[in-house]
């Protein structure tokens, strides 16, 4: 496929270009800084500005690409108080919206946009309702949250007004690559440290997996889909966390050992994901 990337130069971007050429796919990315590292061919963008988001989803001379017949939407301001409330709302929403009409104008169905853990209760000042959290849940606390679940609740209308289009909203985890991994062990004896996020994570590898998975599935409509790590970044068992932080939750289902408190069964059944990588594995020196 031709796939354009957008945000294609950040964490997840990266990995997802490398996932996506290592599996026979042409990529363009399209961001507002470029890769120090030339993946793929790149054209600077800015997604707020609707003019340069159609120009750059058209055509643009010398790039190899072709028409494009997919489009992966990363870029974002991507998490809480990195920039005023407003602006990453505003940046967000803007961003996603050029992007899914751009696409419908240009006739380009297959998409898939990062979404977030966020909204599925950060940063758990209150109790999740019961554990394991599931796609059902949808709330936003923070400005971010509230752009990316703005971000598919645009992705369910056009997907019900347009039916040949395809949304795959990806809720990832805290992504984690090899740097991140060495903090793993200052969580340990507290955690509070990391209940913001139920003590969840995905590596980065497995979060550019979803991608492709999302891109090359024949799902018609708007899905969205946890997406995170089968563990936690603990060695304690996962009851025995809940039980120290949120003690009256209830559980629904069984979470043996030290499994995510974020069910992704969903994504597991209908994309067929398969998270391969992880802390764990890192730190035995198994990956
Ligand atoms: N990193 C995480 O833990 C995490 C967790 C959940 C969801 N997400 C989402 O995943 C996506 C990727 O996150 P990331 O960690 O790779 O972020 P990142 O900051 O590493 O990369 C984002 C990229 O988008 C580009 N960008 C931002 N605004 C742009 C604009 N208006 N026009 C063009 N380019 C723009 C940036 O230049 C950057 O290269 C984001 O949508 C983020 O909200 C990330």
């Amino acid at each position: 496929m031709n796939i354009v990337v957008t945000g294609g130069s950040g964490k997840v971007g990266r990995a997802t270009i490398r996932e996506l050429l290592a599996h026979g796919h042409q990529v363009l990315n399209l961001d507002r800084a470029p890769l120090a590292e030339r993946l793929c061919p790149f054209t600077q963008v800015d997604l707020t500005d609707f003019g340069e988001v159609m120009g750059a989803l058209s055509g643009i001379d010398q790039q190899p690409t072709g028409t494009v017949e997919a489009v992966v939407h990363l870029a974002a301001i991507p998490g809480p108080s990195q920039r005023p409330d407003h602006v990453t709302f505003a940046e967000n929403t803007v961003s996603t919206y050029n992007i899914f009409e751009a696409c419908r104008r240009l006739g380009i169905h297959n998409i898939v946009s990062a979404s977030s853990e966020t909204l599925l209760g950060y940063p758990f000042a209150e109790p999740p309702r019961s554990v394991p959290v599931d796609e059902s849940v949808r709330e936003s606390r923070v400005s971010y949250a509230l752009s990316k679940l703005l971000g598919e609740v645009m992705a369910e209308e056009y997907a019900r007004e347009h039916p040949a289009m395809k949304f795959i909203c990806l809720r990832f985890s805290n992504v984690l690559d090899d740097a991140d991994y060495a903090q793993a062990q200052g969580w340990q004896d507290d955690p509070q440290i990391r209940r913001w996020n139920l003590w969840s994570y995905i590596d980065v590898r497995d979060a550019a997996q979803a991608v492709r998975l999302g891109l090359e599935s024949d799902l018609t409509g708007m899905h969205a889909f946890i997406i995170a790590n089968a563990d936690t970044v603990m060695h304690r068992p996962s009851r025995e966390l809940m039980a120290e932080v949120f003690p009256d939750v209830p559980f629904t289902a069984d979470i043996p050992g030290t499994q995510s408190l974020f069910t992704i069964q969903k994504a597991r059944t209908m994309l067929g994901f398969n998270p391969k990588h992880g802390w764990r594995q890192r730190s035995s020196g198994r990956d």
